[in-house]
């Protein structure tokens, strides 16, 4: 029987946790999540599996060499998928540094970590990092698609450290035949997702009757892949991806901001039994990003050919569903929001 020990970083975030939620259900699998819970770490997100056998939690940064060496040796660590990174544009315009410090320190030591730990004997390991289209840069108006040949061209001091690190993991398969895989998506949208990012936001303030803040005149467009998907994705490139490549994950489903925030605000409109146009009124034009990247797309024909991996959900479909759950769950968005999950998980993690 060949047991699979998976290192999963940043695991009680918001991808990270549906990645957990949805590989303890494979055989033969142990899950070992590693994660700081920093502010968008969140234990409320794994309670469905947190007493299942084949799952830990260690709390702990990936900048730690020594805890990283213990983690491999004790729970001898074949396979990681590595989540863990400051993810928000906006803090990292803010702090810079700490983007430095987490997403590329932070992978270098892992990626130098499992290198030493296992030691030459790459059969059956791997080392997966989970990353952004952001590196890509940013597209004009049109049609054009980021591919995986396309070159780095980042933008912010987030896409800049994710484009830094994928250079890194790709730089050990290079040098030293490290066996890794790389995916770039595009923008996630979902339940237990953090309400700082531009969904939940808009979600969370609709609810409380609060501004809906619209950078510049809203013309910027993402693409936007429900979290269920991005995850499904992460799966089937773990299983059948092959050692080396990259592989661009997309929705294929692009959205100016100001479009996406109406269709919002009409979901909303017709769950809280408002009038038509009521959450509307909330729209607030605000002063642009800076360095706001206009456009993302991406052409993820490489993984629906070589790996037969498609989007299962319809956009409408995944924006009800994300709805539902932030209105059905809105103990979790009162905790997120007034910072009591982190003193409700104090006294077990420090
Ligand atoms: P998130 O911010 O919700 O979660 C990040 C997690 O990493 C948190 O649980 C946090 O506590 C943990 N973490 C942060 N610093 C750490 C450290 N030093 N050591 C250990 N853990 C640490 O992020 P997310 O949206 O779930 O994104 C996960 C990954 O996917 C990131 O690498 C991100 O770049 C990438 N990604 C995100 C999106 C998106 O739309 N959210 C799209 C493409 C790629
Ligand atoms: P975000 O969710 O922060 O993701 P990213 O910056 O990684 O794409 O933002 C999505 C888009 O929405 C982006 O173009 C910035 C814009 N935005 C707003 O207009 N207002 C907001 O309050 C936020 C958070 C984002």
């Amino acid at each position: 029987m060949n047991i699979q020990n998976i290192l999963v970083t940043g695991g009680a975030g918001f991808i990270g946790s549906e990645v957990i939620r949805q590989l303890v259900t494979l055989e033969n699998t142990n899950v070992i999540n590693l994660d700081k819970l920093t502010y968008a770490g969140n234990l409320e997100n794994l309670k469905s599996v947190e007493s299942n056998s084949n799952y830990t939690f260690v709390k702990g940064d990936i900048c730690d060499e020594s805890l990283l060496k213990e983690l491999f040796k004790t729970h001898k660590i074949s396979k990681v998928i590595h989540l863990a990174a400051e993810s928000h544009v906006d803090r990292s315009i803010n702090d810079p540094l700490l983007f430095v410090r987490t997403n590329l320190i932070g992978t270098a030591t892992l990626l130098n970590v499992a290198k030493s730990s296992w030691e030459g004997d790459y059969i059956n390991k791997v080392f997966y990092h989970i990353s952004t289209d952001e590196v890509y840069g940013s597209l004009n108006f049109g049609n054009d698609l980021f591919k995986e040949t396309t070159s780095y061209d980042p933008r912010s001091p987030y896409s800049a450290s994710k484009a830094g690190s994928d250079h890194l993991v790709r730089s050990f398969f290079h040098t030293y035949g490290f066996p890794i895989l790389i995916s770039n998506c595009s923008n996630n949208y979902g339940p237990y997702q953090f309400p700082e990012k531009l969904v939940p936001l808009c979600i969370n303030n609709i609810l409380n009757k609060k501004p809906l803040p619209i950078y510049g005149k809203g013309e910027n467009i993402r693409d936007w892949l429900y979290v269920s998907d991005h995850a499904d994705a992460i799966l089937t490139i773990l299983k059948n991806g092959q050692i080396g490549e990259t592989y661009n994950i997309g929705g294929n489903n692009e959205w100016s901001n100001l479009d996406l925030v109406k269709v919002i605000c009409k979901t909303m409109d017709l769950k809280l039994n408002r009038p038509e146009g009521d959450s509307e009124k909330l729209i607030t034009f605000v002063q642009d990003r800076a360095g706001h990247d206009l456009r993302y797309a991406i052409d993820s024909s490489k993984i629906q050919k070589e790996l037969g991996w498609t989007p299962s959900l319809q956009f409408e479909d995944g924006l009800k569903l994300t709805v539902d759950w932030y209105l059905q769950e809105t103990e979790w968005l009162r905790n997120v929001s007034s910072g009591e999950y982190k003193s409700y998980y104090k006294n077990q993690y420090g």
